[in-house]
């Protein structure tokens, strides 16, 4: 539902012609809810007023396993929200009182190691960008760059060949093809930096034997919007 939202978001900013730097949007005291579903009806209920009602989000989808929904609720409506819960005897649990809190401690400790490139925070495009220049500058004689096409909204996606000589059977790695899974571009930045610098023989053996093409983010376009919305 979320996907959706997103998708029919992008085509009301592409005709407005505001692609650029949209507002950040905030999320102070919106809070997040862990319902366990018992019955059919519980979930038709749930599932329902999720789709109709835009003060809802779901975060987490049912499954038989957990038998959990996860749902984001607007402060407007969490009274009714609770109501909902209370009147149809549904169990549930405080997961995140304030979804801003959490992104304003994740911010904070962006800007704590701000300029430094590494693996204990997200990054921006921008940053990963400027991280792989540093690259293609540091490794010149085995990585090359090439550019897989640009965007919708104008960007290049750029991607690193890792090669140490020719007719070598080739690897293709790409991620953030689903622009808010950041953890995919934060594994491929490491491993990019892995073949180019590890001196474990195991890892310079996968380094020299392949020729390596990995585009560290796909969804460029994507991947900027879930950084702002
Ligand atoms: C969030 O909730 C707190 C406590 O109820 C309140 O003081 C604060 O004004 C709320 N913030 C916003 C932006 O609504």
């Amino acid at each position: 539902m979320r996907l959706i939202w997103l998708l029919a978001s992008f085509v009301v900013l592409a005709s407005a012609g505001t692609l650029k730097d949209p507002p950040r949007q905030r999320y102070d005291n919106f809070s997040v809810y862990k319902i366990n579903i018992k019955n059919k009806l519980q979930l038709s209920l749930i599932t329902k007023v999720c789709e109709l009602n835009k003060m809802y989000d779901i975060w987490k989808e049912y499954d038989e396993y957990s038998k959990e929904v996860h749902v984001m609720v607007n402060p407007d409506e969490v009274k009714h929200f609770q109501l909902l819960l209370k009147l149809y005897g549904i169990s549930n649990e405080l997961l995140i009182p304030n979804v801003q809190k959490l992104i304003d401690d994740e911010q904070f400790a962006s800007a704590r190691d701000s300029g430094t490139f590494g693996w204990t925070r997200y990054h921006e495009l921008a940053e990963i960008e400027a991280w792989l220049d540093g690259i293609f500058e540091a490794h010149p004689t085995v990585t090359e760059e090439f550019t897989v096409g640009y965007s919708y909204q104008g960007r290049r996606i750029r991607g690193i060949k890792i090669s140490h000589g020719t007719n070598k059977p080739g690897i293709f790695i790409e991620s953030n093809i689903h622009a808010r899974e950041w953890i995919t571009s934060a594994s491929a930045t490491w491993f990019i930096n892995e073949l180019l610098t590890s001196q474990q023989p195991e890892v310079r053996n996968l380094a020299e034997s392949y020729d390596w093409h990995i585009v560290p983010v796909f969804n460029v376009d994507g991947f900027e919007y879930s950084h702002r919305k």
